[in-house]
Formats: structure tokens, sequence, C-alpha cells
């Protein structure tokens, strides 16, 4: 089984371009399963009362943090290796998450050793697109993240989080970008790339 990690700062389309993905490889009969590490690590943080939505995950003690992160990833490399060597599963996640303590690694070495990716993908767009979208999804909070500067710096510090979780793995890193108005030119790229 192939894992392909498909990361991008909040907002930026990852959970719609994975949507393209899915509708892809379904048509072309492809065993895949995408799964969105953070439904999983919600999942923990509700049974264990941390919080009462998934905005509220980044602003949890460090600690807390790291323990939600750890169960998931065990989870998803669980539930994947059902999908058999021939089929491909696609993690929808962060390469780098800005907390009030400072920016924390999404893959830090023991959880990207769990995953083992073949490849780190970093969705991209252009800043003021990427605010434009967030405020389209009234339902989120993600007031920490509405600002250019702010996606600009967070950008930056995922590409060299990227990087740093690939060299420990033997990953590659790609960007992709999600253009404005067609988010299927971005789904078309991942999934070349995971040949
Ligand atoms: P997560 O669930 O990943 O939240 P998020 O980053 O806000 O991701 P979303 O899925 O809400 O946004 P998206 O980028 O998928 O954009 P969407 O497709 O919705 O993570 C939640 C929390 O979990 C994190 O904050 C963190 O606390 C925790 N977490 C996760 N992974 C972790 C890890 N590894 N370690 C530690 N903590 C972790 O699109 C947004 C809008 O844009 C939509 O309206 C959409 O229609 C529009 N849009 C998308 N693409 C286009 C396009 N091409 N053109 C025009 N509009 C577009």
């Amino acid at each position: 089984m192939k894992i392909g990690i498909v990361t991008g700062i909040p907002g930026v389309g990852k959970t719609t371009v994975l949507s393209k993905v899915s509708e892809i490889l379904k048509e072309n009969k492809v065993r895949f399963k995408i799964m969105n590490y953070g439904d999983y690590m919600l999942n923990s943080a509700l049974q264990g009362q941390y919080v009462s939505n998934r905005d509220e995950m980044r602003k949890l003690p460090l600690s807390t943090q790291r323990e939600l992160q750890l169960i998931a990833a065990k989870k998803i490399v669980e539930e994947s290796i059902t999908l058999g060597e021939e089929g491909i599963a696609f993690v929808d996640t962060h390469a780098i998450i800005k907390t009030p303590s400072g920016y924390l690694p999404g893959l830090p070495r023991h959880i990207v050793e769990i995953l083992s990716p073949r490849v780190i993908f970093l969705l991209e767009s252009d800043p003021q697109n990427i605010i434009n979208r967030q405020s389209k999804d009234r339902e989120r909070i993600r007031s920490d993240y509405n600002d250019i500067n702010v996606i600009s710096e967070t950008m930056d510090f995922a590409r060299y989080a990227a990087v740093a979780s690939a060299v420990l793995v033997g990953a590659s890193v790609k960007v992709v970008n999600n253009r404005e108005g067609d988010p299927s030119i971005a789904a078309k790229e991942i999934i070349s790339s995971m040949s």
C-alpha cells in the first residue's frame, strides 16, 4: 500500500481537492482510501472531552495535541492496511500547525515513521485566495489564520517542516498549486505523482 500525505494550511482546499481525487480514482477502479487526520484526532478529543469542535484542538496543551496525534497515526495505518499492496491511502493533514505555543510539526519523526509516506504534498494557493476560501466556510473558526502575513509565514514553515519530515523517511515533497476555480487540476497532479 502506498501512502500520500496531503498537507496545506487551513482553507487551502485539501478536502475539496481530495474529493476530486476520489472521483477520478473511483472512475478508474483504483483501490484507495482518503483519511482526514483531523477527524481521527477529533474523535479521541471528543471522547476525552478536551474540545467541542475541531478548531479548538490546535489550542490544546502541546502534550495533549501530541497524544492525539499519535493515536491518529496508529489508527490511520491500521485502517489502511486493508487496502492491500496495490491500494493507495491519502492522508489529509498538516505539515505544520500554528498553535499559541508556536509552530508544531504535523509529521514529527515518530509520526512520519509510522505513516511512512511515498510523497508529502504541499497544497498551496495565493494567500488572498486562501482568505477568500476560508470566509466561505462560515461554520469554521479560523481567525488565527485569517491574515495574509500569517498565511505566508505558515506556508514557509510548512515547506521547511515537510522537507524535514521527508528526509526522515526518504519521501519526496511535491508542491501542488490548487488553482482558483478548478481543484481537479491539483487532484490529477497528486494522482500522477503517486505512480
Ligand atoms: P483539518 O480538518 O485538516 O482542518 P483544516 O485545515 O481547516 O482543513 P479543512 O479540511 O477545513 O480545510 P481544507 O484545506 O481542506 O479546505 P476545504 O477543502 O474545506 O484539521 C483540523 C485540526 O486537526 C487542525 O487545526 C489541527 O489541530 C489538527 N490536525 C490535523 N492534522 C494534524 C497533525 N498531523 N498533527 C497535529 N494536529 C493535526 O476548502 C475550503 C473552501 O475553499 C471551501 O469552501 C471550498 O469550496 C473552497 N475551495 C477549495 N478549492 C478551491 C478552488 N480551487 N477554487 C475555489 N474555491 C476552492
